[in-house]
């Protein structure tokens, strides 16, 4: 999803940025960590505070191996192209990221085709639409080999159950299971679950540091040595060998140590501006739908333009998503941000 930039807005403007979790600065303490991190050429396997972050990441996750990219992209896109070949096939829902908002890439890099299924409400699919999209031996056919899942989706948790049946019949027909798992974080906090119980039915999970958890940059793979070693490989071929990176590792270690827990904060601001926002008379917010950061937002037809204007005049940034507005809480929106944010909308609504 795209959080457009304002036209002379920068980002150093004291604005309070509900676009995206994707927009959180770094602490004082996180540069700090960058600044002692101990590097060296990553690409030559010699930088210890990457090694540190794979590591950790790889235990939390109860898998194998990890490896860090400069994005979630990358890091979905390289597990893409080491499940698939040309005119193999990946299936996934419709609404997610990897399918949606990743520019095809393992269409335009990889000839690899996606089979987009509906996704529900609450941002899941079905076991009955997988086993259903999985093809024949048939030579018209692409060749099913991976299914991808999403955890959270638009800031829905899934089932846990759901996704352990997903996996067995994505399994039971041969073939694979990634999870993109840029918020995997915010499913553990919500649910209680650890990474490991969360991610033990996939074969990889791709992890986002510079979401909710508040790096700069990054996203680590984890998966099994065999898979991390081709996905090696791969992040090469996409140009994402990275040198002295352990300058942003090193956030990635930090946000791991100190901004899990804080996540449910954000949790609660989700709430609480949903709560205030849905007492505003014509406006909608599914409650139902807030679960970890995300609020959703249908300020009614012919508002959201002017809207987000006003709100820009003093001092908020928003998307203006037709037709709902996602607004997203993180660790630089705070309480006292909340309830401004929930004032000026009523201001502007009893202004018009
Ligand atoms: C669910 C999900 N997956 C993957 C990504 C991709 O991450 P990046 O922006 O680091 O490429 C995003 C980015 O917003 C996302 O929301």
């Amino acid at each position: 999803m795209t959080g457009k930039a304002r036209k002379g807005k920068q980002s150093t403007d004291p604005f309070l940025d509900f676009r995206s979790d994707t927009v959180t600065l770094p602490s004082t303490e996180m540069r700090a960590a960058m600044a002692e991190a101990a590097v060296g050429d990553d690409v030559y396997d010699d930088d210890p505070t990457v090694k540190a972050l794979e590591e950790k990441l790889a235990k939390l996750a109860g898998m194998e191996a990890a490896l860090f990219f400069s994005t979630g992209t990358q890091s979905n896109l390289a597990a893409l192209l080491c499940y698939c070949g040309r005119g193999d096939e990946y299936i996934a829902g419709d609404e997610y990221h990897i399918f949606r908002d990743e520019a095809g890439g393992a269409a335009v890099l990889g000839g690899i085709s996606p089979f987009p299924l509906p996704t529900n409400e609450t941002g899941g699919i079905t076991v009955g639409q997988v086993a259903g999209a999985v093809k024949p031996d048939d030579p018209h056919c692409p060749i099913s080999k991976l299914l991808c899942l999403e955890n959270t989706v638009s800031g829905r948790v899934q089932d846990q159950d759901l996704i352990k049946s997903l996996s067995k019949t994505a399994k039971s027909n041969g073939l694979s299971v990634h999870l993109d798992g840029a918020r995997i974080f915010n499913a553990a906090v919500k649910t209680g679950l650890s990474l490991e119980e969360l991610c033990e039915p996939v074969d990889s999970v791709s992890i986002c540091l510079s979401k909710g958890l508040g790096a700069p940059v990054g996203s680590v793979l984890c998966g099994s040595k065999d898979l991390i070693r081709r996905a090696k490989r791969m992040r090469k071929i996409l140009g994402g060998g990275m040198r002295q990176v352990g300058v942003l590792a090193a956030c990635g270690l930090y946000a791991l140590e100190h901004n899990i827990s804080r996540l449910s904060d954000d949790h609660d601001n989700a709430v609480r501006l949903g709560e205030g926002l849905s007492e505003i008379p014509g406006v909608a917010v599914n409650l139902s739908a807030v679960e970890t950061n995300m609020v959703f937002l249908n300020p009614g037809e012919g508002h959201h333009e002017a809207l987000s204007e006003y709100l820009a005049e003093n001092g908020i940034l928003i998307g203006i998503q037709i037709p709902e507005i996602r607004l997203v809480t993180h660790l630089n929106v705070n309480r006292e941000a909340i309830d401004y944010f929930i004032q000026k909308t009523k201001d502007y609504f009893a202004s018009r």
